[in-house]
């Protein structure tokens, strides 16, 4: 019997690939960058399954292109918003992405950014590379502490959670807003309290960022939530890009109303090196690396082509993101 057809739009790594290989006629798209809209529709012709990175936009027209016997799109990613998923079940389409896996490597990012914007590690390094350190100052980079400081974590899922542990650790107060779950009721009762957001944007010092991507989100963090922080107080998103509108984080960083900023996602991503958020030095500033650890990668790899392996044979995704599929079979 002839393999199922896959198109995979990059080299992931090869514990994942290879399962996808031994099971499937796999064309891979080998780039470093991701495949051009246009390829990408020639690529999917025919296929029966798709293997789709967050930078690939995967909508009807990509679905269509790919043609009927499209019978899975698994996504390597948490975060799905890249994936049309109305589009994707109105065809029967289920669609998988990779939960879990990446959770604390995500959550030691987050906690790394707000360390580092913390206490200036990054200007810290760049000023003794610029030749610039001449003795030791008594107000040399003087930053804020860590301990004793108010975390405000907004959207308290997974990553949110293994934050507040870090946090705990670190003898830093959590507090965090989520509309759809209630920690405070969870095992780190005594570290969290459960606010609104503008209480929190106004109480945290440090306030970071773990929701999906959706209509509700979307520049969530915006001119008017941004004038509720503290002008102390530190953004820190390791979610995606487009849930703080850039053009509001500038104006507010650059006229002191936040002090820091540090970034895993941005819109748009990638951020061109003249974008005016890297002209200033309260804004740091790193290329989606949150999950970027070699054990992390490599899981969500394994996971995604075990969502693809089972849509090809017909199984139910271990990770669906639209489980609704099943009951329209
Ligand atoms: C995700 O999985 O959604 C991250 O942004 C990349 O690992």
């Amino acid at each position: 019997m002839d393999k199922p057809k896959v198109f995979v739009s990059r080299i992931l790594p090869e514990k994942g690939l290879e399962l996808v290989r031994q099971a499937c006629d796999t064309d891979i798209w080998t780039d470093e960058l991701p495949p051009p809209r246009q390829v990408l529709l020639e690529r999917v012709r025919g296929v029966d399954g798709l293997l789709s990175l967050l930078t690939d936009p995967v909508d009807a027209e990509v679905m269509d292109a790919a043609g009927p016997g499209l019978k899975v799109i698994s996504n390597f990613a948490v975060g799905y918003d890249n994936v049309d998923v109305a589009a994707a079940t109105a065809r029967g389409i289920p669609v998988g992405n990779t939960p879990g896996v990446l959770t604390e490597t995500t959550a030691d990012l987050a906690f790394a950014l707000l360390m580092a914007a913390a206490r200036r590690v990054v200007e810290g390094a760049e000023y003794v590379r610029a030749g610039k350190w001449r003795t030791w100052g008594p107000t040399l980079l003087l930053g804020h502490d860590v301990h004793g400081a108010t975390l405000g974590i907004v959207g308290m899922g997974r990553i949110g959670r293994a934050l507040t542990r870090r946090a705990a650790g670190f003898g830093v107060r959590v507090i965090y807003f989520d509309p759809y779950c209630d920690a405070g009721k969870g095992p780190y009762i005594g570290v969290m309290v459960r606010c609104d957001l503008n209480e929190l944007l106004a109480e945290a010092d440090f306030v970071s960022l773990h929701v999906p991507l959706t209509d509700d989100t979307y520049h969530l963090i915006n001119a008017e939530t941004l004038a509720r922080m503290k002008p102390t107080a530190v953004l820190i998103n390791t979610s995606r890009g487009p849930v703080v509108d850039a053009d509001a984080l500038y104006d507010a960083l650059a006229a002191g109303r936040i002090a820091y900023a540090a970034l895993d996602v941005t819109e748009p991503e990638p951020l061109p090196a003249d974008h005016k958020l890297l002209t200033l030095s309260n804004c740091l500033v790193v290329p989606h690396i949150a999950s970027a650890s070699w054990a992390t990668r490599t899981r969500m790899a394994i996971m995604a082509a075990e969502n693809l392996l089972a849509g090809l044979r017909g199984e139910r995704l271990p990770n669906c993101v639209n489980p609704e599929v099943y009951d329209q079979k």
